[in-house]
Parts: structure tokens; C-alpha cells; sequence
């Protein structure tokens, strides 16, 4: 298996992190790797904010949980309820991946985005998540005063977050996905 195909197996949601922040030149290499995602029409209208200040991801997770237990979403008032949670789960580093509202593909274009980060992350070793339980903040007349905040360009909105740090704990070691969603058709 070569290197990204093992970046690829490897990768698993990492929810425990160490405290130290990542290296710049990391950060820097994962960016680039964002902005290389394949998008619709080839003029990507997506926007990245990378978020180092653990004040401010622990705010936005206060009104997070106070979004979510206000909403009818049992599912994430669950999760939410779960002592200790943090959508962010603590991580060093966050970054918003938001699209611009007026272009038909743009969650495409930011979901292509933010998987890249996911595999070019596990390529240096280092811990992600995929996030999208802090959306529902987004969706509130405070979530307006967030997107300021961010520096969300107008005209955006935020389509997922991934969190990135070192990891506290290797990869969870996972049983094989299930084969059975794919079917081949074949003129031989
Ligand atoms: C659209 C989307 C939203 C997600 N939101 C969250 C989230 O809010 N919190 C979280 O811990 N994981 C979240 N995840 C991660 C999934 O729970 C995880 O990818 C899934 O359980 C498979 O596990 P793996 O990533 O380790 O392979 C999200 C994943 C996707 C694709």
C-alpha cells in the first residue's frame, strides 16, 4: 500500500488531544492541501478560518450546547448532554471551512475541502475530526455575530469545522467497512 492510500485506512476521527499546538510549516502543508480539493467549476468559493485561541473555541462551544438544547434535535441534545463534552474536543487548532451561499456547489467544494485536511493531517501524524454539531449555533442570530467574529466572508456560510492537534492516543484500531455498497459493472 503506498503512503496515501495507507494516510487514507489509517485515518480515524481523533477526540483526545494533546494541549501543544501544531507546527506552523504542518498547519501551512494541510492548508495547502485544503485549497487542492477538486471543486465544481473551478473557481472554489469556499473560505478557510483557522482558529488558535482556546477562548474563543471554548465560547463558541458555550453557545453551541445553549443552541443545541434550545433546538428540537434529540440526537445532538444527547450529545451535548454527555458530561464534559466539547464539540471541539479540546483541540489546539480548528478550522472553519464556510462557502459562499450564492454558488450551487459550494458544499461539494468545502466537503472535497475538508477531506483533503483530514488525509493530509493523518499524513503527518496528526489527530482530526470532522465537526458539524456546532452548526447549529450558525443557524441563530448569534451565530451571525460568530461569522463576524471569524471573519466569514458576507455572503457565507459555514459548511463543517475540522479539529487538528497531536494525538493523545493512536488510531482506534476499526473493523473493516462493510464491501457490500459496492457493485461493479463490466464489459470484459
Ligand atoms: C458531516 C460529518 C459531521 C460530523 N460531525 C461530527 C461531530 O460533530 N463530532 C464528532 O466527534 N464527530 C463528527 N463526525 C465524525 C464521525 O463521527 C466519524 O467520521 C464516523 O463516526 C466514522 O469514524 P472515523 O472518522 O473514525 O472513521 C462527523 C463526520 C461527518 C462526515
Amino acid at each position: 500500500m503506498n503512503e496515501t492510500l495507507k494516510a487514507i485506512s489509517n485515518r480515524r476521527s481523533t477526540r483526545s488531544y494533546k494541549e501543544e499546538q501544531i507546527r506552523d510549516t504542518e498547519l501551512n502543508d494541510i492548508l495547502e492541501a485544503a485549497i487542492a480539493a477538486p471543486n465544481a467549476v473551478g473557481i472554489p468559493k469556499w473560505h478557510l478560518t483557522v482558529v488558535q485561541d482556546k477562548d474563543l473555541l471554548d465560547r463558541i462551544v458555550e453557545d453551541v450546547i445553549e443552541a443545541i438544547k434550545k433546538s428540537n434535535n434529540k440526537f445532538l441534545i444527547d450529545v451535548v448532554s454527555i458530561p464534559n463534552h466539547h464539540s471541539f474536543h479540546h483541540a489546539p487548532t480548528v478550522i472553519f471551512v464556510s462557502g459562499d451561499n450564492n454558488s450551487p456547489y459550494c458544499q461539494y467544494d468545502c466537503c472535497a475541502a475538508t477531506e483533503n485536511i483530514l488525509i493530509a493531517a493523518e499524513s503527518l501524524n496528526i489527530g482530526s475530526c470532522w465537526i458539524g454539531t456546532f452548526l447549529s449555533l450558525f443557524a441563530s442570530e448569534k451565530g451571525e455575530e460568530y461569522k463576524k467574529e471569524l471573519g466569514i466572508p458576507e455572503g457565507y456560510n459555514l459548511i463543517s469545522a475540522v479539529t487538528l492537534g497531536y494525538k493523545e492516543t493512536e488510531n482506534a484500531v476499526v473493523p473493516s467497512r462493510k464491501k457490500d455498497v459496492i457493485n461493479f459493472i463490466r464489459r470484459r
